[in-house]
C-alpha cells in the first residue's frame, strides 16, 4: 500500500526544487498539489509512495527531477482560450500589424508557455482562415515551453474529445481535423505552420528574432515578484517596438515593469512598450 503523506519536510524539498528548476511557487498549504502530482509518478517508477521517491531525488537523480518539475506544473490549457484576445486578434491586431509590415512581408510570433499546443494552433487556424493574404509571407510562429511532454503532445497535434470540445468552433474542428478513433488530429498544413522547442522561462534565454507578438499568458502567475519582473524585462528586450505582448486575465505588468503599457481600447490584456 502506498504511503500518501507528504511530510513539512518532504514538501520543502518539492518546493524548494521547483522553484529552483523553474521558478514555481509552492506555498505551504498546497501539500494536496504535491501528493496529487506525485503519487502516480512515484508508482510508475515502481516506489511505494512520495517519501522514496524524494529520497531518489535527494540522491541526485536529475532525470527523476526533470519528471518532478514536469508533473508539478499547471498546464491547463484550451483551444481559443477566454475567446475575447482572440476576437481582438482577428479585428485590430493582426489587422494592424499586417499593415505594418507589408514590406517585409514576415511575421514574427512566440508563444512563450504553450502547454500542449492549443493556443498556437489557435493562433494558426485564424491566420490560415482569415488572412489568406499571408500565404505568401513568411510566417515564424515559434511556440516554447519547459514540459517535454507537453512540447511532444503538441508536435503530435492530437486530441481528444473533451479537449476539441473546449473552445474550438465545430466549422474549425470539422475542416482541420480528422478524426482517428476517440482522437481529433490536426491537419498538417496547420502543424507545420508553428514550431515547438524547450525553453525555460527562469533561465537565461537563446538568441531571438524580435517579436510582433508574444504570448505569455497564465504562466507568470505561477512566479515571485522578481522572476515576473525579470522575465518582463527580457521579453521588453525581444518585442518589437510596436510589437504586442499578450497576457492572461489575471496578469499585469503594473509595478513589475513600466516600460509597458496596457492598450485600453483593446480591453483584452495586450501591452505595448511606451514610445
Ligand atoms: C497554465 S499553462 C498555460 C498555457 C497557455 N499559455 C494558456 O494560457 O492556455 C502554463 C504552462 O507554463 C509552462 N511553464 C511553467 N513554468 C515554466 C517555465 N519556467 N518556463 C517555461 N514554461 C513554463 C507549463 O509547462 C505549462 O505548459
Amino acid at each position: 500500500m502506498a504511503d500518501t503523506t507528504v511530510s513539512t519536510a518532504d514538501f520543502a524539498f518539492i518546493a524548494n526544487l521547483v522553484r529552483d528548476r523553474c521558478a514555481l511557487v509552492l506555498e505551504p498549504g498546497k501539500e494536496y498539489l504535491v501528493k496529487a502530482r506525485l503519487l502516480p509518478l512515484a508508482q510508475r517508477h515502481g516506489l511505494a509512495g512520495i517519501e522514496p521517491l524524494i529520497d531518489r531525488l535527494r540522491g541526485s537523480d536529475n532525470g527523476l527531477a526533470t519528471e518532478v518539475v514536469e508533473a508539478m506544473v499547471t498546464t491547463e490549457t484550451s483551444f481559443f482560450r477566454d475567446i475575447h484576445p482572440f476576437e481582438i486578434l482577428k479585428k485590430t491586431v493582426l489587422p494592424k500589424l499586417i499593415e505594418s509590415r507589408r514590406t517585409v512581408r514576415q511575421l514574427n510570433i512566440w508563444f512563450a508557455a504553450s502547454s500542449s499546443g492549443q493556443e498556437p494552433y489557435s493562433v494558426a487556424l485564424i491566420l490560415k482562415e482569415w488572412f489568406p493574404e499571408l500565404n505568401s509571407w513568411r510566417l515564424n510562429l515559434s511556440a516554447t515551453d519547459i514540459s517535454h511532454e507537453m512540447l511532444n503532445r503538441s508536435r503530435a497535434g492530437r486530441y481528444s474529445q473533451v479537449e476539441v470540445n473546449r473552445g474550438l468552433p465545430t466549422p474549425l474542428l470539422l475542416k482541420w481535423f480528422r478524426q482517428e478513433g476517440a482522437f481529433w488530429q490536426l491537419d498538417e498544413r496547420i502543424r507545420s505552420m508553428v514550431t515547438f522547442s524547450p525553453l525555460n522561462l527562469a533561465q537565461p534565454w537563446p538568441a531571438m528574432p524580435l517579436w510582433d507578438l508574444v504570448f505569455l499568458r497564465n504562466v507568470m502567475i505561477y512566479f515571485d515578484q522578481d522572476v515576473k519582473k525579470t522575465i518582463l524585462g527580457r521579453v521588453g528586450r525581444v518585442l518589437g517596438k510596436d510589437g504586442y505582448l499578450l497576457l492572461g486575465g489575471a496578469e499585469t505588468t503594473l509595478s513589475l515593469d513600466d516600460s509597458f503599457y496596457r492598450v485600453e481600447a483593446l480591453r483584452a490584456g495586450f501591452y505595448q512598450l511606451k514610445p
